[in-house]
């Protein structure tokens, strides 16, 4: 059981198999059991993935959140060349400042939070540049925009870089082909719509790329993707002391999805977003950007005027639910509600119930210290809001 409803992008409410798994038996990362337990993780994986010739790719598993998977990618497999990282948010921007560390010369190509590459721009500047690595975040978690791998992989292939990809908030909700969309190397998270506890992320590529690591000099001794292939290929076994418990429960997460089937689990994500989406529209509230871009883990939602996010985010966990505030520019303007891991049509429902009851209290309040009746304000909830003469001359709605 769970104290709250975790309505984000991760951490998410687990299956409760997982709470049985993660307390399994005690087992040695150096005997057979771990051997076994991390061959099956892999097959899963790249089931997840829906590899149809899964002898071409390997996945390693990380102990580590996801940006331990993406400085893998980032400190290994660049070596001597030049990679360019497409930035459209808070992840884009990770990105780029770990490549800083690792990589010289690292390019970068940034368009404000929230909004779209522009192809041909990027497609100029690499006709102009010599990039051997392109990397971008597939779905930008900080607007919810999921960004284009197909056009990108495509321009990475003509140009002849290799295409890596922060999958971290997108795999185990959105197809990621690896092989139509030229991507070398995809990282993610135990922890988002796969469904599990946090503390493990992994990174699937192509073998052909992963052998060619060892040409690299390795930029760090943890996160050396070249030693993790290496101990995948001889032993089936990680390079150091793996999290064992959350490596049972990742089988147990990945479990379950195979057992849903991978692409009904999608549909139900995208079901959940599109119930939550509807149910918010009918608040009257706003989102950040255009439904179309949307990934199906979450959706910003712009907070409506008199409304104050932290406010809003501490009513909502009074009633057990946990939602995000913005970041970054999108701080004070937009709260985030994610529709991962265990979730019903009823917690949902429960959701928007609570939502609007509490943005119905919130805006009272507000109306009670706001000076002057603004009749243009539009209110974000449906209801009828009557002005009254305050004492001061303010005015307050009296129907809530
Ligand atoms: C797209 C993306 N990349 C990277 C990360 C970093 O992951 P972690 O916090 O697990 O290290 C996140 C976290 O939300 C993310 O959404």
């Amino acid at each position: 059981m769970s104290k709250y409803l975790l309505f984000t992008p991760g951490p998410v409410n687990v299956a409760e198999n997982l709470r049985a798994a993660i307390s399994k038996e005690d087992i040695c990362h150096r005997e057979v059991d771990f051997d076994q337990l991390l061959v099956c993780i892999e097959q899963k994986l790249l089931s997840l993935f829906q590899i149809t010739e899964p002898k071409r790719y390997r996945a390693v598993v990380i102990t580590g959140s996801g940006t331990a998977a993406n400085e893998a990618m980032l400190s290994s497999v660049v070596g001597h060349g030049g990679i360019l990282i497409l930035s459209n948010g808070e992840f884009g921007e990770r990105l780029h400042k770990t490549s800083l560390i690792h990589n010289s010369p690292t390019h970068l190509i940034e368009v404000p939070w929230g909004e779209p590459f522009d192809l041909q721009k990027i497609e100029r500047y690499l006709e102009r540049h010599k990039i051997d690595v392109i990397a971008m975040v597939h779905h930008e978690t900080c607007s919810g925009m999921l960004n284009p791998l197909a056009a990108i992989g495509a321009l990475a292939k003509a140009h002849k870089a290799i295409f890596i990809v922060d999958g971290v908030s997108s795999v185990g909700a959105e197809a990621v082909d690896m092989e139509g969309c030229n991507i070398a190397f995809c990282s993610s998270s135990s922890s988002k719509a796969i469904g599990s506890y946090p503390g493990l992320s992994f990174v699937i590529g192509r073998k052909k790329q992963f052998k060619k690591l060892k040409a690299h000099k390795a930029n760090t001794t943890y996160l050396n993707l070249s030693t993790f292939y290496h101990f995948l290929k001889a032993r089936s076994q990680t390079p150091n002391t793996p999290a064992v418990p959350l490596f049972f429960a990742l089988d147990q997460a990945l479990t379950n999805i195979l057992d849903e089937g991978v692409s009904r689990r999608f549909a139900a994500i995208r079901a959940r977003a599109n119930q939550l989406r509807d149910g918010m529209r009918k608040l009257n509230l706003e989102f950040l950007i255009d439904e179309s871009d949307m990934c199906s883990v979450l959706t910003t939602v712009k907070v409506p005027p008199s409304v104050s996010v932290g406010e809003l985010r501490d009513r909502l966990r009074e009633k057990a639910i946990i939602i995000y505030e913005g970041k970054g520019c999108f701080q004070d303007k937009v709260f985030q509600v994610g529709n991962i891991g265990e979730m019903s049509v009823f917690d949902i429902q429960f959701f928007l119930q609570t939502l609007k009851d509490v943005l119905l209290t919130l805006q009272a309040e507000a109306a009670d210290v706001v000076i002057p009746f603004r009749p243009n304000a539009t209110m974000p909830v449906n209801v009828n809001i009557v002005p009254i003469a305050r004492p001061n001359g303010a005015l307050k709605p009296s129907s809530l």
